[in-house]
């Protein structure tokens, strides 16, 4: 059987596009061969893959399946330890780089996989990150990929959870930059059962409203940042006018769907 023929088979059981994902991973090929090859998929391969869509057909979201996801132009080992980088932190990436395009010392505030920690390395060849995290599980993923991208030199996991850790202490930024936690904690029972059942709880809970981290990085981010520093910052599209308040020199601007979703404050934009 021909991938195309393959991927016929999983209508009505999982998605096109987790079908695609599923299969690109186990083939190794870019995606446009899909369209190209009518070489039969070997029987073993054919049976991997349909025990890849039994499980997403259960509700495993497909990048744990794999164990990859990507990130802009590059991979990343990802399981239950760490949250799934999404496409709007990919955006952050890019927009707190073109605000300030070379920053040597960079604070990645809950690396989880290290996506971030790592995009801003390959960028930026100067750059030193500290990349942070309150989850133990989470940095034994992030430290695998540092290694794969050979960045262990560049990029230091640290466990820690508050911005007034002693590592932190006399030490400036350039760029602070965090995709934290948002998600209010009566509203995690609500999310889709993909997130819910199989994301960490730690990489999604914001506490009682949603702003626990953000308020502390809102807080205490603006003094560990050098002069011409910035803090970029994800957030919820719900929590943008409280944030504007909070921090009334801050920017927020909108994702690609239109919705409020970064904040970013300039070390000579404090008020
Ligand atoms: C939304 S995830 C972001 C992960 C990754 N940066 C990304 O964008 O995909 C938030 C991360 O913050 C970490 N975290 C949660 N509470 C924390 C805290 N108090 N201090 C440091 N890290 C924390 C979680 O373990 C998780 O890895």
């Amino acid at each position: 059987m021909h991938p195309r023929a393959l991927l016929k088979q999983t209508r009505g059981l999982i998605s096109r596009a987790d079908a695609e994902f599923l299969l690109l991973a186990l083939l190794g090929l870019p995606r446009h061969e899909l369209w190209l090859t009518d070489r039969p998929i070997p029987t073993a391969k054919r049976v991997r893959f349909e025990r890849m869509v039994r499980r997403v057909a259960t509700g495993e979201p497909p990048q744990y399946v794999t164990g990859r996801a990507p990130f802009l132009d590059f991979e990343l080992r990802v399981d239950r330890r760490v949250l799934i980088p999404r496409p709007e932190t990919e955006e952050l990436v890019l927009r707190a780089l073109a605000r300030r395009p070379d920053p040597r010392r960079v604070l990645d505030f809950g690396t989880g996989s290290g996506c971030i920690a790592i995009a801003v390395a390959r960028r930026c060849p100067a750059a030193r990150v500290l990349a942070l995290d309150a989850s133990a599980p989470a940095l034994a993923v992030c430290r695998r990929n540092l290694l794969e991208h050979r960045l262990t030199g560049r990029v230091r996991p640290l466990r820690a959870d508050r911005l007034d850790h002693s590592a932190l202490r006399r030490r400036r930024f350039d760029l602070l930059i965090a995709n934290p936690p948002y998600v209010p904690t009566a509203r995690l029972a609500r999310l889709a059962t993909r997130v819910r059942s199989h994301e960490p709880h730690v990489a999604l809970d914001g506490g009682p409203d949603g702003t626990k981290i953000l308020s502390m990085l809102l807080a205490r981010g603006p003094e560990l940042l050098a002069p011409g520093g910035l803090l970029a910052l994800e957030i919820d599209h719900s929590h943008a006018d409280a944030l504007r308040y909070r921090a009334p020199g801050a920017r927020v601007e909108r994702d690609l769907a239109g919705r409020d979703r970064y904040l970013f404050l300039a070390r000579e934009d404090l008020q």
